[in-house]
């Protein structure tokens, strides 16, 4: 019989469809052996000013198709908050937690691990619709992400080719350009603009003489997909006015689609229209490989505590689920794998 344990669960950073499918998961893998769950509301925020809601089965029950969280998130950090680190073990220990389940993105997950170096026994689990965790093959989230920027830019085809247009869909993708790489080799976009290799001078030059090319091959229209963070002529571009807001998250990008939009209008006169996803990327039910990865997900954090292997996050290698320290997952990003890019590039143009 398995030792009984109480364990905490929180959902921090930006939210994705399939959290709740992971909230789900380990909830009921931990009540099936006796344990209980604790759910810690908004993201590090719970454990800081001691904000919980006990979960069971009732309540996780009907959740695995719902997108965002249950629990509220938050991108508050304890270590950036005068004694924040001390409220987080002062709760941990007035709820008689033995354990903490983190799902989280990068910078949460980092957390997480700073936490572990200081004793906190937590397990960690993946989820981004950015896809930009280390060492797992997906996070929880993405292909939701780029389900929902597929039948964007399908979409958009129509529309271009009716009235011969470019049409540009702006996706999320701060850092890296995971959602523009699959989204776009989905859709067989003519372009695909990520972070990872900026849009300067001979790459413009480039993209506009295959638009010019294609519409004298009588192909009068093409879809370009490009991610937020996208450099363009050395700049990244923030939303006006609220670029520099760090009150509740990051800098806020947006409008690389309508600049590059004018860029290309300017050199080729081809007429361009633009789209921007923005946060219907992060909305809605996951779709079914979500779901699917968001449950072995949950199993394996509940496997990592009973067998007490602490500062380790649940991934996906290949087909496996496994489980690596997070501190290989700390303090860096996962940038889009430039082979599969060469893939998607073939069909450019
Ligand atoms: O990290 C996921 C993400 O959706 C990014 O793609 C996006 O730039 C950012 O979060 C938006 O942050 P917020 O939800 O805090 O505005």
């Amino acid at each position: 019989m398995e030792l009984k344990r109480n364990i905490g669960i929180l959902t921090g950073g930006g939210d994705c469809p399939g959290l709740n499918a992971a909230i789900r998961a380990t909830t009921k893998a931990a009540i099936r052996i006796g344990w209980e769950v604790v759910g810690i509301r908004d993201g590090w925020e719970g454990l800081l000013f001691n904000r919980t809601e006990l979960l069971d089965r009732v309540k996780t029950s009907g959740i695995i198709d719902r997108g965002g969280t249950i629990l509220g998130a938050s991108r508050t950090s304890p270590l950036r908050i005068q004694n924040g680190s001390q409220h987080v073990f002062d709760t941990f220990g007035q709820l008689g937690l033995d354990a903490l389940v983190v799902l989280g993105g990068e910078g949460t997950l980092a957390v997480a691990s700073r936490f572990f170096e200081m004793g906190l026994p937590v397990v960690g689990i993946p989820k981004t619709i950015d896809n930009d965790v280390r060492e797992t093959d997906y996070s929880i989230g993405f292909q939701t992400a780029v389900q929902i920027a597929t039948d964007a830019l399908d979409r958009l085809r129509s529309t271009a080719e009716s009235h011969h247009r470019v049409m540009i869909l702006e996706v999320m993708g701060r850092r890296t350009g995971w959602i523009a790489t699959y989204a776009g080799m989905a859709n067989g976009a003519e372009a695909i603009l990520i972070p990872e290799i900026p849009v300067n001078g001979e790459r413009l030059d480039q993209l506009c003489k295959m638009l010019e090319t294609r519409k004298g091959r009588g192909v009068n229209f093409s879809i370009i997909v490009v991610a937020e963070g996208v450099e363009l002529e050395g700049e990244t571009i923030f939303q006006p006015n609220l670029g520099k807001d760090k009150k509740d998250g990051p800098d806020r990008l947006g409008g690389v689609g309508q600049a590059l939009a004018g860029l290309i209008e300017r050199r080729t006169e081809l007429p361009t229209r633009v789209s921007s996803l923005g946060y219907i990327q992060r909305g809605g039910t996951p779709v079914a490989y979500d779901r699917s990865l968001a449950t072995a997900f949950g199993v394996e954090a509940i496997e990592l505590i009973g067998a007490k292997k602490y500062g380790r996050m649940a991934t996906l290698k290949g087909n496996r689920i496994t489980s690596v320290p997070l501190e290989k997952v700390a303090g860096g990003i996962k940038v889009v794998d430039l082979s599969i890019y060469k893939d998607a590039s073939v069909f450019f143009g």
